[in-house]
């Protein structure tokens, strides 16, 4: 079944330390654990990574399309509820 919701992640990493990026904050880690939930729970949503999503000072970001949510400050903490909300609402 084809998932009719994405969950995109930045995982945009800058080399730079002074400019924020969610790479350098756990972006990474955050797809990862996505991907892990999505397919222990057999979630029908599908995961994107992607480079920017140009609010870098509210990073670690994803993003639900098609709906443009956005959920800023994303931490490992509770990322395993969020996503099988977001599955489902
Ligand atoms: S680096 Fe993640 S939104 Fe820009």
């Amino acid at each position: 079944m084809n998932p009719s919701k994405t969950i995109i992640v930045c995982i945009n990493h800058r080399a730079n330390p002074d400019v924020p990026s969610c790479g350098a904050r756990g972006g990474e880690a955050i797809a990862q654990c996505i991907e892990s939930v999505i397919a222990a729970h057999a979630l029908v949503v599908g995961v994107e990574r992607f480079k920017c999503l140009g609010m870098c000072d509210l990073g670690p970001n994803i993003k639900l399309s098609p709906s443009g949510n956005f959920y800023h400050h994303v931490s490992l903490e509770g990322l395993p509820e969020l996503v099988q909300q977001l599955s489902t609402d």
